[in-house]
């Protein structure tokens, strides 16, 4: 579902994008985290189930947990959890508008 006619180039740069935004969203939101509610309505028109865009985010610390091993300690897990939601919680007030 990650594409429709672009190539892995367009897979490279949604990963790339997203993980600028999230440390966007998780520090200063000086700007890049908006990318996240102007991909949410895009995402709409590509099809993309806005439950599986939020999702796209739990994937990450999923990967990064199992990257991480024994060194994913509980404050990163209890961050983490926090982010995830917060991210949730930002994406349906788009919804809204
Ligand atoms: C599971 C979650 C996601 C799926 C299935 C998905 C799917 C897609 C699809 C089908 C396209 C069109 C590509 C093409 O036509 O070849 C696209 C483009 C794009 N996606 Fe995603 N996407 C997901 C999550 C995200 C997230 C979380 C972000 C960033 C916050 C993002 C950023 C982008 C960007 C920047 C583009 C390029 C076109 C545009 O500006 O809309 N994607 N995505």
């Amino acid at each position: 579902m990650f594409r429709s006619e672009g190539s892995d180039l367009v897979k490279g740069s949604m990963l790339a994008f997203t993980t600028e935004a999230l440390l966007d969203f998780a520090g200063e939101r000086s700007g890049k985290f908006r990318m996240i509610a102007c991909e949410v309505v895009s995402h709409d028109a590509y099809g993309t189930p806005r439950d599986l865009f939020i999702a796209f985010f739990g994937v990450i610390a999923d990967t990064l947990r199992e990257l991480l091993g024994t060194q994913w300690t509980d404050d990163i897990d209890a961050a983490w959890q926090e982010l995830l939601a917060e991210i949730e919680q930002f994406v349906s007030r788009q919804a809204a508008t």
